[in-house]
């Protein structure tokens, strides 16, 4: 392990105790902090059991590989598409580098550094997705996949670590974007690489919108309850979506309480795995307690702000039709 667990409240480095628990070292001066963090399943756990993302743990353990792309049943390029071409890199490009990933959900990211690459990766997830993540990339991997349960505001890494820091499809879902963004930039070295996508406002209308209207009253339904709404729900749903679609009325599909398959899924799904990509993008638009959409100029204030160099803002094109909304950046000095 290149970069070592720190405490994330005291930040000296964590030891491992006899009873299979991090503690913090003697060099902890800070008498009040003396925190032990449990390893449970063999990730070391840094939140507290319950939190604002327990939908995300839920719904990353009941759809555990629904978005992989190495999935027994079939093999997709989506998630290596999506992560080369937003970070504009090549495989080659992240060879022996120490890579952050903050929000790695079931792994689908994960799932690609580790195959395609030969990095070393430090993924954290604020929820018990940790779990998902690990059943489906932990094995053969031990030895360069450093999996933890952590919130990126209180990350156990030491500050200017990182060569790139990646974090996708998470940061809508914080409760403050911009301490999200400086909380990543903090974790890269400096020259460090930190790249991000994000839910975009694209003006008045983006908020006119099933989700935006709903999800005030879905984010309180109990998960089991709201995915059973969603799964008696779905199939009605789908057919409608389609009829819109067909007959060139997809604006109106924002007035739907269904994900927007048009726009948002790979084109070659079978039946059947588009069903389970409908229920799993639903329950992730209705259940987050949080879903901030930003503009671009917004988030590029955000890193300049934190003294980073902007190298590309804007929308990213993947080969399957996906578009997705992606800031690149360069931190310039530390600030910590
Ligand atoms: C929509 S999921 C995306 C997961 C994965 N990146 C993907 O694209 O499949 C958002 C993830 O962000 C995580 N998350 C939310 N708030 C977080 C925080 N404060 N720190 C770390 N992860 C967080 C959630 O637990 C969830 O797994």
């Amino acid at each position: 392990m290149d970069i070592q667990y720190v405490c994330p409240k005291c930040h000296s480095p964590l030891v491992i105790h006899n009873n299979l628990k991090y503690l913090c070292s003697k060099d902890c001066n800070n008498s009040k902090c003396n925190t032990e963090y449990e390893i449970l399943n063999d990730i070391p756990r840094f939140t507290e059991i319950s939190n604002y993302a327990n939908n995300f743990g839920y719904q990353w353990n009941k759809f555990d590989d629904t978005q992989i792309d190495n999935r027994k049943t079939r093999k997709l390029e989506l998630s290596k598409d999506r992560l080369f071409y937003q970070g504009d890199w090549d495989p080659a490009d992240l060879s022996n580098l120490n890579i952050l990933e903050v929000g790695s959900g079931a792994g689908r990211f994960s799932e690609v550094i580790l195959s395609n690459t030969n990095a070393n990766l430090y993924s954290i997830d604020y929820s018990n997705a940790v779990e998902a993540n690990s059943k489906n990339n932990f094995s053969g991997n031990q030895d360069r996949f450093f999996l933890s349960q952590a919130s990126v505001y209180e990350m156990p890494f030491p500050n200017n670590s990182f060569d790139k820091v990646f974090c996708f499809g998470v940061l809508q879902h914080t409760p403050s974007f911009d301490e999200s963004i400086k909380a990543l930039i903090s974790k890269a070295k400096i020259g460090g690489e930190i790249v991000v996508d994000f839910y975009r406002i694209k003006g008045w209308w983006t908020k006119i919108h099933a989700k935006y209207f709903l999800r005030p009253f879905t984010k309180n339904i109990p998960d089991r309850r709201l995915l059973s709404l969603i799964e008696n729900n779905i199939d009605w749903l789908i057919k409608i979506s389609d009829i819109l679609n067909k007959f060139g009325l997809h604006f109106l599909t924002r007035f739907l309480p269904i994900v927007d398959i048009k726009t948002t899924f790979p084109k070659d799904l079978s039946t059947k795995e588009r069903r389970e990509w409908a229920i799993l993008d639903t329950f992730d638009m209705f259940s987050p307690e949080h879903d901030h959409p930003q503009s671009f100029s917004s988030v590029e204030s955000m890193f300049k702000k934190h003294n980073c160099e902007i190298t590309f803002s804007g929308i990213v094109n993947m080969p399957d039709g996906f578009k997705s909304n992606v800031v690149r950046a360069i931190k310039k000095i530390d600030v910590t």
